[in-house]
């Protein structure tokens, strides 16, 4: 109302820090008046009513010191004014440190003979003259109403190098009236209601303009994890391959499940409390088929199916034990037994994803078996002593492929088709060692940005003393491969310690502000 009122009467307004606000008795010079006056031109320059330029300035402001000097005078005039005058008894320096403190009877003392001020009889102090004028008090006065001083720029000078006051950028404007100028200030339409069509005031009402340059305001929507976003990525790899997922909310495994059912032997040092975590609670596992439980127990301790066995004591308890599933093969080793049921002669019921193609045996019969292609992404727990690459547990990608008379060939030329899909262009494969596959390989990969080979996965073709006591036919073969989505998701994102992408240290933030996977 005040910038449209002046601007009514003088057309334009040359310098802002002239206005007087109403309720206030001095012009609005201080950096904080403009402030308001700024909020005061975007609203009315919004509607169109006026224009404005903006006009920067330095401008001053005191310091704590400086107003304490405002308050109670420079330490100099404190001097002065506790010191006798002439011819009265003069104050020891004693007396004085004592009267004004000792930081301003040192300072003052200085100051206030440099002015002629104060004068020394004998071992004392006295005024030397009978008044003052306490320039610093005065400039102080000056600068804390206007910023400014019009002394002008050497005092200004001084000033900042006794540290009473500081400089502050500022500014002020310069005003005139707009295309819509009026001086009534009645807020302009925002929204176009029913109302105002059947009222016909839309047609005289003013609108605001839209403000095309303002900044939304934030979503609060939720974002997804870096881990659930390479997770998708790679369930849309497998999904595009014609895998099926596999079902793997079963976190609690059994060791006949986790370990028995793949021929991991009951001595095998993965199996120890170190390495795996065990339940006291529930004690014991539902039993698997007793039939088929049968044939695990047989083939570890005496063999068969052509193969020498373990021919160690086999222990029930150990079988039965409770654990968090240490690998998602315990999961691929549930499937696998579901996929070999019609082979065993069991009806069961279909297997999503899995039954559309027959496939016959070596003399021409449906011997019940199903190829199947599946694959799971879930959570895998270890006791690990953790660091900045081993977390208890983390997440493991596994895929299975099961048909007839599949080779190592078959293995590593799949492993190359979905690496690469995965962007991964280079692979070399190593032979190692897994309890229930034969021949195992490690896959290692080309890192272009490391310029190095990194293990990314483990693989090979399960075992017959894993496959034929669940019952499929001689000629099919399983072959498998695992890698973690924590390591692509790291490298994906180069992150280098674990913890910033799970646990209690993730950022939020970074969460939200993660971009998009691309392999
Ligand atoms: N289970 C293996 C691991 O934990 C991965 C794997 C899966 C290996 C299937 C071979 C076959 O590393």
């Amino acid at each position: 109302k005040l910038i449209l009122d002046t601007l009514d009467v003088q057309s334009s307004i040359k310098d802002t820090r002239d206005l007087v606000i109403p309720g206030q008795t001095r012009p609005a010079s201080s950096n904080e008046d403009q402030i308001t006056i700024l909020g005061a031109l975007n609203s009315l320059l919004s509607r169109e009513m006026i224009k404005y330029d903006t006009h920067e300035i330095i401008s001053h402001v005191l310091t704590a010191e400086g107003a304490l000097i405002l308050k109670d005078g420079s330490h100099e005039a404190r001097v002065w004014s506790v010191l006798p005058m002439k011819g009265e008894t003069p104050m020891t320096p004693a007396r004085l440190k004592k009267a004004v403190g000792d930081e301003t009877a040192k300072v003052g003392q200085g100051r206030a003979f440099k002015n002629g001020w104060i004068g020394k009889e004998g071992d004392g102090l006295v005024k030397a003259v009978s008044e003052i004028q306490d320039a610093t008090q005065i400039d102080l006065q000056e600068i804390a109403s206007t910023g400014t001083l019009k002394a002008g720029e050497k005092t200004l000078a001084d000033l900042r190098k006794r540290k009473l006051v500081s400089q502050k950028k500022g500014q002020w404007f310069t005003a005139h009236k707009g295309e819509q100028f009026s001086t009534s200030t009645a807020k302009p339409e925002t929204d176009l209601t029913a109302d105002m069509l059947v009222s016909g005031s839309w047609k005289t009402a003013t609108y605001k303009k839209y403000n095309f340059e303002a900044e939304g305001t934030p979503t609060a929507g939720g974002a997804l994890h870096p881990l659930l976003k390479v997770r998708e990525e790679i369930r849309n790899i497998f999904l595009e391959m014609g895998f099926a997922e596999m079902p793997t909310s079963s976190f609690v495994e059994s060791g006949f499940w986790c370990f028995d059912a793949l021929f991991v032997p009951q001595q095998h040092p993965a199996r120890d409390l170190q390495d795996t975590f065990y339940i006291s609670d529930p004690a014991e596992a539902l039993p698997p088929n007793p039939d088929y439980y049968k044939r695990v127990s047989t083939i570890h301790e005496h063999g068969g199916y052509g193969s020498a066995g373990y021919r160690a004591p086999w222990s029930h308890e150990e079988s039965n034990k409770l654990l968090l599933r240490t690998h998602t093969t315990a999961s691929s080793a549930h499937m696998l037994y579901k996929l070999a049921a019609k082979c065993r002669g069991e009806s069961t019921e279909e297997i999503p994803g899995i039954g559309a193609s027959r496939s016959t045996g070596k003399d021409g019969k449906d011997d019940g078996f199903r190829p199947a292609k599946l694959f799971s992404i879930d959570r895998v727990f270890r006791n690990e002593t953790m660091d900045a690459t081993h977390l208890a547990e983390f997440h493991q990608v596994e895929g299975v492929v099961a048909d007839r008379n599949l080779t190592l060939a078959d293995l590593i030329g799949f492993m190359r088709v979905f690496f690469n899909k995965m962007g991964i262009e280079q692979v070399r494969f190593k032979p190692a060692y897994n309890p229930y596959t034969e021949p195992s390989l490690e896959i290692f990969a080309f890192h272009p940005m490391l310029d190095r080979w990194v293990e990314v996965g483990n693989s090979g073709m399960f075992r017959p003393e894993m496959l034929e006591p669940m019952g499929f036919p001689k000629d099919v073969r399983v072959h498998g491969w695992g890698l973690s989505l924590e390591r692509p998701t790291m490298i994906r994102y180069g992150i280098n310690n674990i913890r910033t992408l799970v646990g209690h240290k993730v950022s939020i933030e970074g969460v939200e502000n993660s971009q998009a996977v691309m392999f």
